[in-house]
């Protein structure tokens, strides 16, 4: 829709089904009076006031569960990608600067039996979690949720004893910056951080600087501050390996958040709110 069109819909509008990247807010509700459910396609929904809609009663859905194997994989793709050197690798090769084998040449960060950091223990980082057993690795994690298998550490301990420190809480002021110049100043120099949950969440500057010393070795970004924003600074170095918040796109999983974020429009219009993922603190 053209926001033209989309302005012209909203007084007559009962269901809005939107994306992550759809502010959700007083302005909007007030040019949408008999609106009654909002679906987000994403699990994700920081991007709706959810005190406006409470307070117009409003119910809001989001795409939690469809989404958990596709993004695990995807952090599992960058974790790998930065330890192993991934994307400089392929470059040299394209450029023709391979310079023949050498032992010293290109070493990454071994990750079989290292040490995974995961910052936020619901469905996705606990089949984050799942895949390492796989590397033979030790997790740990610091928030409510813990799995088998997975020790809890406090926040501290677990960004100064792991390699590999990955990210999956839910964006928003609460989780603001909840990774800055200080937690980064406590994680090893070997370090790797990974991100696929919500830019906001690293404090971007504290972490190009950290990179641009080789405070730590490496990062893996997902998502960014202020997107779709990637300030040049961050693309200059090369021990950053960054993919276009794309964490949850397979064909198959945007199949699913799209039926999904479908079925909960119809459910909740069709006054069945119960058989919609909503989000909690909705009404
Ligand atoms: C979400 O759903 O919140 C992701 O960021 C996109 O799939």
């Amino acid at each position: 829709m053209s926001s033209r069109e989309f302005a012209a819909a909203l007084p007559e509008a009962e269901g809005l089904l939107c994306q992550l990247t759809d502010p959700i807010g007083e302005e909007l509700l007030a040019r949408a009076p008999r609106l009654r459910a909002i679906s987000v396609c994403a699990v994700g929904y920081e991007n709706v006031d959810l005190t406006a809609t409470a307070r117009r009663g409003i119910y809001v859905s989001h795409t939690p569960g469809v989404l958990t194997e596709a993004t695990a994989d995807h952090t599992w793709a960058l974790l790998l990608a930065a330890a192993r050197r991934i994307v400089e690798g392929d470059t040299v090769c394209r450029r023709g600067r391979f310079p023949g084998f050498d032992l010293g040449y290109l070493l990454g960060s071994q990750v079989s039996g290292a040490i995974l950091g995961i910052v936020g223990m619901g469905r996705i980082g606990r089949a984050v979690a799942r895949r390492a057993a796989g590397f033979g690795m030790t997790v740990l994690c610091h928030t409510r949720g813990k799995a088998r298998s997975v020790r809890e550490v406090p926040m501290a301990a677990l960004l100064k004893r792991s390699d590999f420190v990955t990210l999956h809480v839910p964006g928003g002021p609460a989780t603001r910056h909840l990774i800055g110049r200080r937690e980064i100043s406590m994680m090893k120099r070997s370090a790797i951080l990974i991100n696929t949950s919500r830019g906001s969440v690293v404090d971007q500057g504290a972490l190009m600087t950290a990179l641009a010393t080789r405070r730590i070795a490496a990062a893996a970004l997902d998502v960014f501050e202020g997107e779709p924003e990637v300030p040049r600074s961050l693309t200059r170095l090369p021990n950053v390996v960054m993919t276009p918040h794309v964490a949850s796109a397979t064909i198959a999983t945007r199949r699913a958040m799209a039926a999904l974020a479908a079925r909960n429009i119809l459910a909740m219009l069709l006054g069945r709110p119960s058989d919609a993922t909503l989000v909690k603190p909705t009404l």
